[in-house]
C-alpha cells in the first residue's frame, strides 16, 4: 500500500507542552502551574446570554464572517481599547479562537513551495511555527533574548530579512515570556516592515492583559493597518477558552481570501458562543479589569517570592505567565521540569517547549490561585536550596 500520510504533516514535532500534562494528570497531589488558560469561569452574563440564545433556538449557522451585530461591536471594540476602525462588514472575520484565524492568515498569504519566508520571533506560542510549515512557507526564527526583556529589537528584525521574507508574526503580548511591545519598541520596528514591504501577522490575544499602561497595536501607527492582520479573540480576556471563539481584522483583500478558506473548512464560528461574544464586548469591562487585577496581584507576588528564593526573572508586564532562568542550577530545562515535578509535584513547562532559546527557563502560569502558587513557590524554594547547597 502506499504511504497515507503528508510528509509535511509527519515531520511536525508534537507540542512540549502535552508530555507535561500527561505526566500531571497521573499525579492526584500535583500542583499544576503548567496550563495558559484563565482558572475563572466565563462571567455569568456572558453564560447567561449564550444560554438565552439557545432558549430562543437561535442554533442555526450564521453569516460566514459571524453574526454582523458581533462584528459591529469587535468594531467598537477596535475603535474604543485600540484607536483603529474596522469596517464590520468587510475587514473583519469571527474564527474558531485565535488559532483558526493565524492558521487562516498564513495560508490565505503564503504560496506554497516558492520558499517564501515567515519571520517568528521565540520563544512563543506553539502553533506558529507549524501552521507557517503546513502553509508552504519557510519558518526563520529570531531567537528573543533576556537582556532585551524579550522585545523584538530592529536590529534583531533587520538581520533576519532577506528578499524572500514576506511575513512578521508579532506575539505579544507574549506567551511564554509575558513580554509586551510599548509603542516606541513598535515605532522602531514599524519603518523596516514598511521598507522591506511585508504584512505582519499581529497575535494580540493578551492585549487586555497588560499591567503597564494601555496595550498598543502595530496595526494603530501610521503605515501599518494596510500591512497588519491582528488576531484577537475571547479565551483569555473573558475566560471563554472552551467557547472557541476569536476573530481577525485587516485589509479587505486579505480577509476576503480567509473568509474563502474558513467558509469551505469550516462554515462560522459556533453561533451560541458568537451571541455570547456580543454580551462580552457590550458589558464586559469590568470583568476583564477585575480578573487583570487578580492576575495583576499575582504577578507580583510571584516576583516577590522570585526574589525571596534567589531565582533570576525578568519582570514581565503582559499575559499571565512569568519565565525565570534557571541556568545557574546546571540543569536543561526539561531536567529542571522534570525533577521538580518528581521530587515536589509542581508541573511547570520547560522554555524549549516554545522555541529552542528558550532553553534556560521555564514558563510558569499564574492562572491559578493565590493560595495554590504559595504553596507551589513553597515547594520551588525548597527544590533549588537543596540544589544550592
Ligand atoms: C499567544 C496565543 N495565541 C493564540 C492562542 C489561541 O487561543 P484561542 O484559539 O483559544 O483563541 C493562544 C492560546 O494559548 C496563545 O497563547
Amino acid at each position: 500500500m502506499r504511504d497515507p500520510l503528508a510528509r509535511q504533516v509527519v515531520g511536525l514535532k508534537p507540542s512540549g507542552i502535552r508530555k507535561f500534562f500527561d505526566l500531571v494528570a497521573e499525579m492526584p497531589d500535583a500542583i499544576s502551574l503548567g496550563v495558559g488558560e484563565p482558572d475563572f469561569d466565563t462571567p455569568w452574563h456572558i453564560r447567561d446570554e449564550g444560554i438565552y440564545s439557545l432558549e430562543k433556538g437561535r442554533t442555526f449557522y450564521t453569516s460566514n464572517s459571524g453574526l454582523i451585530e458581533l462584528r459591529t461591536e469587535i468594531s467598537n471594540y477596535c475603535k474604543r481599547r485600540l484607536g483603529i476602525d474596522y469596517n464590520p462588514r468587510e475587514e473583519m472575520l469571527v474564527t474558531v479562537g485565535g488559532s483558526e484565524a493565524i492558521d487562516l492568515a498564513l495560508r490565505a498569504m503564503i504560496n506554497p513551495g516558492e520558499g517564501e519566508e515567515v519571520l517568528i520571533p521565540q520563544p512563543s506560542y506553539v502553533s506558529y511555527e507549524p501552521c507557517a510549515i503546513l502553509a508552504g512557507a519557510k519558518p526563520v526564527i529570531i531567537e528573543l533574548k533576556a537582556e532585551n526583556e524579550f522585545r523584538l529589537t530592529a536590529a534583531e528584525l533587520e538581520e533576519a530579512i532577506t528578499d524572500k521574507t514576506k511575513i512578521l508574526v508579532l506575539p505579544f503580548p507574549n506567551n511564554p515570556t509575558g513580554a509586551i511591545m510599548e509603542k516606541e519598541d513598535l515605532e522602531a520596528i514599524a519603518p523596516l516592515i514598511e521598507k522591506h514591504d511585508l504584512y505582519v501577522i499581529s497575535d494580540e490575544i493578551y492585549s487586555e492583559l497588560t499591567y503597564k499602561g494601555d496595550h498598543v497595536s502595530i496595526a494603530s501607527l501610521p503605515g501599518m493597518r494596510e500591512r497588519t492582520i491582528l488576531i484577537n479573540g475571547f479565551s483569555k480576556a473573558y475566560a471563554m477558552t472552551g467557547w472557541r471563539l476569536g476573530y481577525a481584522c485587516g485589509p479587505k483583500q486579505i480577509i476576503g481570501q480567509m473568509t474563502k478558506i474558513h467558509q469551505f473548512a469550516i462554515m462560522c464560528a459556533p453561533t451560541t458562543s458568537q451571541y455570547a461574544a456580543v454580551d462580552a464586548l457590550r458589558n464586559g469591562d469590568g470583568d476583564v479589569a477585575e480578573m487583570r487585577e487578580a492576575y495583576n496581584q499575582r504577578r507580583r507576588y510571584l516576583m516577590h517570592a522570585f526574589s525571596e528564593m534567589g531565582m533570576e526573572c525578568f519582570e514581565p508586564f503582559g499575559a499571565f505567565y512569568v519565565f525565570p532562568s534557571i541556568r545557574k542550577f546546571g540543569m536543561t530545562s526539561e531536567e529542571f521540569a522534570m525533577e521538580l515535578l518528581k521530587e515536589e509535584e509542581v508541573a511547570v513547562v520547560p522554555g524549549t517547549a516554545f522555541g529552542d532559546c528558550g532553553e534556560g527557563f521555564l514558563r510558569i502560569s499564574y492562572a491559578y490561585s493565590l493560595e495554590n502558587l504559595k504553596i507551589a513557590m513553597e515547594r520551588i524554594s525548597r527544590f533549588i536550596q537543596k540544589r544550592a547547597k
